[in-house]
């Protein structure tokens, strides 16, 4: 049954976004999960609250804003920006999106700082580290690149090896250079601060094993206690984009420092556009609310470890709960650009609606931390089939005859009140799982009663009933309860298919449903006309997004979002190995075509035969070259480029010149022997 419990006071948070680069499929998963609970305890009448926001600080993000010629409050800023619109645009309801870059955030860090310092917390020392000499800074281990200690293996991160997954410092490196500047990097000592977590050994081991976790969590803690706990660097020099710690000379805090005290900065900036909420309610030592943090489970040890001694050290209240799930994959693997796999949240939505993706994902998520996949052909066939062919079908069979019939009018009894009782009943079971995050099973059982619900109308065929005009009561009967089980099917699903819900609100003209509103059915109600509810994917939708994904991303792409050891960093031009050299596929081509471009400065468009396939492409050479000059000639061609589209058309592969450009610019003419198609050696 659904009885109202006493309301709950809630705060939830989702990961502050790191702020260099756009959104991917696997953030999305995290905050649909976050917002389809965050929306179901709204339903329940419980007082929730969301707050998420921006990760401003760290190397990466300085580094990128200066390759993009920005500060890295302006980078942050337009980052920012596009994060809420793409989350808005999920129908993710954030009550407050702001960013650790904030006036609260660097009070908050410095109150949390000052505390843990008073509490003897914080000790200095000298640490050895990679500086680069021409940059002027130090280098995060990723920053350094070079040969394996271990097993040679060229090229790799200066914290481990990919080829034999060794770990090590970037001063053991061999022959190291620095990723920012390609100098060797020199060693430099300077003081850090650290925090010491040790002090907070026996309260973490309590802290972890109360119930606070989910038990895999718990046992990877279990490993990490029997390591022995360390101490946490801190501090960084500067150049470094962050809060200065105060009594300092040129060091900032660490962005893992002031990050999770984000999540308390956004809630203040909310609280200061509430004034009902109270800060203290919520955070203070002694509070009975309830907070929960959603992430992922690569950031478990920052919010399981590091953050329940932070707060307990500055007398804050610790986490109700963390809340850690799995990684996204497509089709079975990591996401990967070559394949186009790699779905920005910007490119999904400009082919494919939100909550195609929030019922998908709703339908496979639960409470654990495993990866979960989104494989596309799968979900084309369970959206369509169980949205359109299930849930939005129940509703087109019913409402037309109510609409043309009745004038709109529901019947005043339940045709089959048993069977809307065994849907009023299985809604608790429902509602359980959705509050235990469950939501596959949830998900499962309310498609198991849209099955009935149409089983229920083929059973009782209104389309044959109305052709006898005795029958119309009954036609009026079976109508309004096959749509008073959609209407419980869609209160129900209203946190996965917040929009679509909507819609069913005004079609059924009522106020917007509240979870306790299964109870009653609707009857002797005069509804809307129906509008069609939702469209059926089509595959090619999403073949187009593939094709976009492979596309865009060979473009000038911004890095990803940098790991949580700020791993990512664009790779300068670095010598390349024979095997790098040997994946381009030079050919000659025989230019068939050449024309202007309209619009274009630069461009002149070519067409390319290399023996059986004709290929277009757009090159930058319209000031060296007249397009019927060209037209004739042998030249040479990088055939395996993927495909780039310009704004002109879609270019598919480069040809080779040389020359300062300008006039002086000359393609590559091999000698009139060869033949288009051949391979260039
Ligand atoms: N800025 C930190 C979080 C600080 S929270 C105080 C960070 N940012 S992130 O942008 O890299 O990741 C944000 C969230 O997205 C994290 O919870 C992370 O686990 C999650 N995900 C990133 N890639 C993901 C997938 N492929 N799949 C699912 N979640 C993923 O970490
Ligand atoms: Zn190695």
């Amino acid at each position: 049954m659904t009885t109202k419990a006493s309301p709950r006071h809630i705060l939830v948070t989702s990961a502050l976004y790191y702020a260099n680069g756009p959104l991917h499929l696997g953030h999305i998963l995290e905050t649909i999960q976050s917002d389809i609970w965050v929306r179901f305890q709204k339903h329940q009448g419980h007082h929730c609250i969301h707050v998420c926001g921006s990760d401003a600080h760290g190397t990466p993000i300085m580094l990128e804003a200066e390759k993009q010629g920005l500060s890295p409050e302006q980078l942050v800023g337009k980052i920012n920006t596009e994060h809420k619109n793409d989350f808005a645009a999920f129908l993710i309801d954030f009550d407050n999106f702001y960013t650790t870059h904030s006036p609260e955030n660097q009070t908050l860090t410095e109150l949390v700082y000052s505390r843990l310092y008073a509490k003897g917390d914080i000790v200095a020392r000298n640490i050895t580290q990679s500086y680069d000499p021409v940059k002027n800074m130090f280098l995060p281990d990723r920053y350094v690149k070079g040969e394996c200690p271990k097993c040679g293996a060229k090229d790799q991160y200066g914290d481990s090896c990919e080829v034999c997954g060794a770990t090590y410092s970037p001063t053991e490196l061999k022959n190291p250079i620095s990723v920012v500047s390609g100098v060797p990097p020199i060693e430099k000592d300077s003081e850090h601060y650290f925090f010491k977590l040790e002090n907070y050994a026996e309260l973490l081991k309590t802290w972890t094993h109360q119930g606070h976790l989910q038990p895999q969590i718990t046992n990877k803690l279990n490993e990490w206690f029997d390591a022995g706990l360390r101490q946490w660097d801190i501090s960084r020099d500067g150049p470094y984009f962050g809060f200065a710690i105060p009594n300092t000379e040129n060091k900032y805090f660490y962005v893992w420092l002031d990050a999770p005290i984000g999540y308390m900065a956004s809630f203040k900036n909310y609280c200061e556009r509430h004034q009902d909420v109270s800060f203290d309610a919520y955070w203070g030592k002694n509070s009975t609310y309830e907070l929960y943090h959603f992430i992922g489970k690569d950031i478990v040890y920052f919010h399981a470890l590091f953050w329940p001694a932070m707060l307990a050290g500055s007398d804050f209240r610790t986490p109700s709960a963390i809340f850690a799930h799995g990684f996204l994959t497509v089709n079975g693997q990591k996401m990967s650009k070559s394949r186009g796999t790699f779905i920005t949240a910007r490119n999904y939505l400009d082919h494919l609606a939100p909550e195609y993706l929030r019922y998908y994902l709703a339908a496979k998520l639960n409470d654990g931390i495993d990866d979960l996949d989104l494989n596309l052909e799968d979900f084309i066939t369970r959206v369509n089939a169980d949205l359109i062919g299930k849930f939005v079908n129940i509703a087109s069979r019913c409402a037309g005859f109510i609409t043309k019939n009745f004038q709109g009018k529901l019947s005043g009894t339940l045709y089959n009140e048993a069977l809307y009782q065994r849907f009023v009943e299985a809604s608790s079971q429902i509602r359980d799982d959705f509050n235990s995050r469950q939501y596959h099973r949830a998900i499962r059982d309310i498609m198991g009663l849209a099955d009935l619900a149409n089983q229920f109308i083929d059973e009782n065929k209104p389309w044959e009933l109305v052709k006898n005009p005795e029958n119309a009561e009954k036609v009026q009967q079976v109508c309004t309860m096959g749509l008073n089980l959609f209407r419980i099917l869609s209160i129900q699903l209203k946190a996965v298919l917040p929009q679509v819900v909507t819609n069913v609100e005004s079609f059924l003209n009522v106020p917007a449903f509240k979870w306790e509103d299964i109870s009653a059915p609707l009857l002797n109600h005069t509804i809307n006309p129906y509008q069609p509810l939702m469209q059926r994917i089509d595959p090619l939708q999403v073949k187009s997004l593939l094709e976009k994904g492979k596309v865009s991303m060979t473009e000038a792409s911004p890095e990803q979002p940098v790991e949580k050891t700020e791993k990512k960093a664009s790779d300068i031009a670095p010598v390349i190995t024979y095997d790098d050299f040997a994946k381009v596929d030079l050919r000659i081509a025989k230019i068939v075509n050449a024309e202007h471009v309209e619009g274009a400065d630069k461009l002149l468009k070519l067409t390319l035969n290399i023996g059986e396939e004709d290929r277009q492409v757009f090159a930058g050479i319209k000031s060296a070259y007249q397009p019927e000059d060209l037209i004739g000639k042998l030249t040479v061609m990088v055939a395996n480029l993927a495909p780039r589209q310009m704004r002109f058309g879609l270019s598919e592969g480069m040809v080779l010149a040389a020359g300062p450009g300008g006039k002086d610019l000359w393609i590559l003419e091999p000698h009139q022997g060869a033949q288009p198609g051949m391979k260039v050696k």
